[in-house]
C-alpha cells in the first residue's frame, strides 16, 4: 500500500490556513481575494503534485491526472463560512493533493489516475455547492444570478476576479469512475464513541426558505399595543410556532434552526415594519423533508390569515437533496479503516451537508470522517488532532489505492 507524508500534509494544511487566518479560524469566503489567493496556491500545489492544474470558469480548481482513466475525482471545497474553521473543506482538498502525489511518486501505484479538486462555494456565500454543481452540468441561470450578503451575482463575481469567459472542467463519463470525499465529522460522535474514522453511509438533505413580515412601521411610545402592526412581533411568534410545529412532524435526528434574522430599521424606539428570517431544516429522508416542506408552508399561511402582519416565505437556493453513498465504496473505506485501526471505526450518516451531495446522483460516491475536538465546526475553534488528520490520510490513501486497483 502507498504510504503517505504526514508530515508534508500537516504543512501543507497548515499553509493553507494562513489564507484567511483570522485568530484560530479562518474567513475565506469564495471569490474574496483571499480565496482566489489560495485557489493560486492550490494551483501550485496540485502541479507540483504531478497533476495539470488550472481555475476553471466557476472557480473549481482542478488537478487533472496525466494518466488516462478509468480515474475517481477526490475533492472538497476551499471556501469557508463566514467564521469558519482551518479544516472545514481544506481537509479533503489537501488529502486529495496528497494522496494523488504519493501514488505517482511511488512505482507500484503511478500509473492510477487519481484528479483533485478544490470545488467552489459549497458553503454558499452565493449558492451551496456552486463548483460541484457546475462540474456535473447541473449550473443554472439561478444560480449565475443567486447573490452574496452585499448583492453581487456570481455572474459579476466572476467578471471581478477575472474568469468570465473561462470554460468550466465538467465530469466526463468516459474518465471519472467514482467521486470520494474525507472531511472532519463536525459533531461530537466519534470522539464520544472513541472511534477515529467515520465512514459515511448517507448525507443529509438541507432546505432552506427566507420568511417575511410586513407590518407599520410607528412610535414605539405613542402607537397603542391594540393598534400595532409590530413585525417584530410576528417574527417571533413564527418562531415559537416554528419550534413546535417542526418537533410535532421531526424524524428521530432531524434537525431545524433560524439561523439568521432581522428587523427594520432596528431601533428600540420604532415599532419594526419589517422583519426577516432565515430557516434551514435537515433530514436524510425525503419524506421528513417533504413533511417540513409542508409544514412551514402551512404556518406562514396561518400567520398570514390570523394577521396584524402580511408573512410570506421565499424558497431560493436549492439546498441539497438526501443520498446514500455506494455500498462498494463504503466497503472499501471499512476494510482500509479496519486494517489501520482495527474496530475504531464506524458507519455513519453525515448531518452535514457536502459536494458529495451532488455526486451521488452522478457517480459512485463515498465520504471518511476524521473526530473533531468538542464537536464544534463553523466557528473559529473547530480543530481535529494531528494524529486523527494524518491517519484520516491513510486510510483515504489505501482505499482510493485498492478501488482503482480493483476496477
Ligand atoms: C455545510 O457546510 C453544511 O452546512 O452542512
Ligand atoms: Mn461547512
Ligand atoms: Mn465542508
Amino acid at each position: 500500500m502507498v504510504e503517505i507524508d504526514g508530515p508534508r500534509l500537516l504543512r501543507s494544511l497548515r499553509e493553507l490556513r494562513t489564507f484567511g487566518a483570522t485568530g484560530s479560524g479562518v474567513v475565506r469566503p469564495t471569490f474574496s481575494d483571499v480565496d482566489m489567493t489560495a485557489r493560486r496556491w492550490l494551483v501550485a500545489q496540485m502541479s507540483e503534485a504531478g497533476l495539470e492544474a488550472s481555475i476553471d470558469g466557476i472557480g473549481n480548481v482542478i488537478g487533472r491526472s496525466p494518466n488516462p482513466g478509468p480515474a475517481v475525482v477526490l475533492g472538497s471545497h476551499s471556501d469557508t463560512q463566514p467564521e469558519g474553521g482551518w479544516l472545514d473543506g481544506a481537509m479533503g482538498v489537501m488529502y486529495g493533493i496528497e494522496v494523488a502525489r504519493s501514488l505517482l511518486a511511488d512505482p507500484a501505484t503511478a500509473q492510477l489516475a487519481v484528479d483533485v479538486a478544490a470545488w467552489a462555494d459549497e458553503e454558499g456565500t452565493y449558492a451551496s455547492a456552486l463548483g460541484s454543481h457546475s462540474f456535473v452540468g447541473e449550473l443554472t441561470d439561478a444560480s449565475l444570478a443567486a447573490t452574496n450578503a452585499d448583492g453581487e451575482s456570481v455572474a459579476s463575481a466572476l467578471n471581478r476576479v477575472g474568469l468570465a469567459g473561462v470554460d468550466p472542467i465538467c465530469l466526463e463519463p468516459d474518465r471519472h469512475v467514482a467521486y470520494l470525499e474525507a472531511h472532519i465529522e463536525q459533531g461530537p460522535h466519534l470522539e464520544a464513541s472513541g472511534n477515529r474514522i467515520g465512514v459515511v453511509t448517507g448525507i443529509v438533505g438541507i432546505s432552506g426558505a427566507t420568511v417575511r413580515f410586513r407590518g407599520e412601521q410607528n412610535h414605539a411610545g405613542t402607537t397603542p399595543m391594540s393598534m400595532r402592526k409590530d413585525a417584530a412581533a410576528s417574527l417571533f411568534e413564527f418562531g415559537v410556532r416554528f419550534r413546535s410545529r417542526f418537533a410535532a412532524v421531526a424524524g428521530p435526528a432531524s434537525v431545524w434552526t433560524i439561523g439568521n434574522l432581522g428587523v427594520h430599521p432596528g431601533a428600540e424606539s420604532i415599532v419594526a415594519g419589517e422583519a426577516w428570517c432565515r430557516v434551514q431544516y435537515r433530514d436524510a429522508s425525503v419524506q421528513v423533508m417533504d413533511r417540513f416542506a409542508d409544514t412551514l408552508t402551512a404556518l406562514v399561511a396561518e400567520l398570514d390569515d390570523e394577521g396584524p402582519c402580511r408573512v410570506t416565505v421565499e424558497t431560493g437556493d436549492r439546498g441539497m437533496v438526501p443520498v446514500t453513498m455506494d455500498p462498494a465504496i463504503v466497503a472499501v473505506l471499512g476494510s482500509a479503516a479496519e486494517r489501520r485501526v482495527p474496530g475504531a471505526w464506524v458507519e455513519m450518516p453525515s448531518g452535514a451537508g457536502h459536494d458529495a451531495n451532488t455526486f451521488a446522483p452522478h457517480l459512485p460516491t463515498g465520504m471518511l470522517f476524521i473526530p473533531s475536538i468538542g464537536g464544534v465546526s463553523h466557528d473559529f475553534a473547530e480543530d481535529s488532532h494531528d494524529d486523527d488528520i494524518v491517519l484520516g490520510c491513510c486510510v483515504f490513501a489505501d482505499a482510493v489505492e485498492a478501488y482503482l486497483t480493483s476496477l
